[in-house]
């Protein structure tokens, strides 16, 4: 076979043959569509570690080189560089925007920030100490109810407006959701405020919008923090099939209203091997406690026999290291002075890396500390509360999400997913 791949099942003697379809970039992939039809068997792939589910345009990631692009363009040259409203739109339309069109896309989401006053009364039905990430995820699965009207994919304006209303929306049901966890009013969006800002200010504003000054009268929102936020949801923007875009795109295929599969990826991000694990990290650094204990967390990590690992190390693709991580390294270690970051949180952060990045364990096993082992020391910095951390992560990947869903929906053969199984079973 000229350009495939033959596979003889030695048990009966036949040969298959499969196509492969060609990347534009990294491994290409045996076609196995017909696989079953062809032997009458399934293949055998939990965690997907060997499957490509979808043909993608949006990001690319080589592990092995420790690569990340969004639309083709490196993420070192976005990060910091652009901002997360141009990266939006890079995902959104394939092309950075000019100043216009930034400009444009800016005010839409500004005036789309709010929430209807119907989806204000769903708050309180949740307890005063719920995690945000619950009230975020059951709000998401609301807005549907509230913009329930057909999406026609073929016309862009649709799908803009039912992308942009997510995008702008999901800072103000993260913010309120924070809010309501500590029993304080809202703080309605301030639409003179630029994305970014205006996501701490409705975090932290006093009722009436007032915001805290500290003694020289200086405003509680520095440039420096916001810039190091924006930063961050670039960072989180989209990567790839990861195990919530997996959902979203999975939810997608049944037809289900776009923000119900974005409320269904929130759900899947909260665990601690995926987006929980920011919150995790800085959980963990607590229970440490201490340098002098750092010893001894290493040992339960590297020991086969207990359950315990680091987290904010490894990670399913990258196996050099998460080029995310390195531009957050650089970030914390910039913010250190600035923002007075030499705390005992960071020391023992500190220690673990230096241990960890010359441990026979780790180095063997590929295990590099990943994005959330610095979101979650750069956040605290930003005196952001933890329970808040996973939520940023939702704020940033939402529009990788509903970029994903567009590029699915808009697929001429998309087909529902529904895997197989290998019964062994009575
Ligand atoms: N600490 C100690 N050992 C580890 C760790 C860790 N954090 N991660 C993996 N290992 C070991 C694991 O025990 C296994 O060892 P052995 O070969 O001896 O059995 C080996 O490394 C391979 O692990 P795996 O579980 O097969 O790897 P995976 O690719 O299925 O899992 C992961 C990737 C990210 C879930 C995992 O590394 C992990 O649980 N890390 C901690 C949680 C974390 O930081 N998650 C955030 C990921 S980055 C943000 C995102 O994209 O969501």
């Amino acid at each position: 076979m000229n350009n495939g791949i033959s596979i003889t099942n030695h048990r009966n003697g036949e040969t298959y043959e499969f196509n492969i379809i060609n990347s534009t970039r990294g491994p290409n992939a045996v076609d196995i569509r017909d696989f079953f039809k062809k032997t009458g068997m399934f293949t055998f792939d939990p965690g997907y570690t060997s499957t490509a589910s979808c043909k993608s345009e949006i990001t690319f990631i080589d592990g092995g080189k420790g690569e990340l692009r969004y639309r083709g363009i490196p993420i070192e040259e976005l990060a910091g560089k652009h901002t997360y409203l141009e990266v939006c739109y890079l995902l959104l339309n394939s092309k950075l925007p000019s100043p216009d069109e930034l400009l444009d896309f800016d005010i839409e989401l500004r005036h789309r920030s709010f929430l209807h006053r119907g989806l204000h009364k769903l708050f309180d039905a949740f307890p005063d100490n719920a995690h945000p990430m619950a009230t975020l995820s059951a709000a998401t699965t609301a807005l549907a109810s509230f913009y329930k009207e057909h999406i026609n994919l073929t016309s862009s304006d649709d799908f803009n407006k039912m992308a942009h209303r997510i995008i702008s929306k999901i800072p103000t049901i993260a913010a309120f959701s924070y809010r309501h966890s500590l029993g304080i009013p809202f703080i309605e969006p301030n639409i003179e405020l630029s994305f970014t800002e205006n996501f701490l200010f409705m975090m932290r504003a006093y009722p009436g919008g007032k915001m805290h000054i500290d003694r020289q009268g200086e405003r509680s929102i520095k440039e420096i923090e916001i810039k190091a936020l924006d930063t961050i949801f670039t960072l989180h923007a989209d990567h790839e099939q990861n195990a919530s875009t997996t959902v979203v795109r999975n939810v997608a295929s049944t037809g289900a209203h776009p923000y119900v599969a974005i409320s269904s990826g929130i759900a899947a991000l909260w665990g601690r091997a995926h987006g929980g694990a920011n919150e995790s990290v800085i959980s963990q650094l607590e229970m440490i406690g201490s340098v002098n204990n750092v010893e001894k967390y290493i040992k339960k990590a590297k020991d086969p026999n207990d359950p315990f690992r680091l987290m904010g190390f490894g990670h399913r693709v990258y196996k050099n290291f998460d080029p995310r991580a390195k531009i957050l390294k650089k970030l914390q270690d910039e913010l250190k002075s600035e923002l007075n970051l030499n705390t005992e949180l960071l020391e023992i952060a500190s220690k673990i890396e230096d241990i960890a990045l010359n441990d026979e364990y780790f180095i063997s096993r590929n295990l590099y500390p990943n994005i959330d082992f610095y979101t979650g020391i750069i956040l605290t910095a930003l005196q952001i509360p933890k329970s808040m951390f996973t939520p940023i992560f939702v704020i940033g990947r939402t529009v990788g999400w509903i970029t994903q869903w567009v590029e699915f929906k808009r697929e001429e053969k998309s087909k529902i997913s529904r895997p197989r199984q290998l019964y062994i079973g009575k």
